[in-house]
């Protein structure tokens, strides 16, 4: 198991006064992350305070752009193989993400 990093982040930047899911555990390239049941992959890995999620061809920092599933910048690998809009997925127990990036 890996740091867990957003234990003190993801109280800070999560509005306190809505009702969510149950917590749940997931991994960031391998590090023990958590989230709430309904949230995307985009709002768990925000709250645990990553920004990028991968590279262009040219190196360039790619992360959320739209945020409504149109310009593919948010792409993660899910589960060792499955490439998904982080925007568009919704995060699960267990779920293993990998990103290139912060
Ligand atoms: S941020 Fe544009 S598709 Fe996910």
């Amino acid at each position: 198991m890996g740091i867990i990093k957003d234990s003190k982040n993801a109280s800070g930047i999560r509005i306190d006064s809505l009702q969510r899911g149950r917590k749940i555990v997931f991994f960031v390239n391998g590090r023990y992350t958590t989230a709430y049941m309904g949230e995307t992959i985009h709002a768990a890995l925000i709250a645990a305070g990553y920004h990028q999620f991968r590279k262009s061809k040219t190196c360039q920092p790619r992360g959320v752009f739209c945020g409504m599933g149109v310009c593919y910048e948010c792409l993660v690998t899910v589960n060792n193989g499955s490439i998904q809009r982080a925007c568009m997925t919704v995060v699960e127990e267990g779920m293993e993400v990998e990103i290139d990036g912060d």
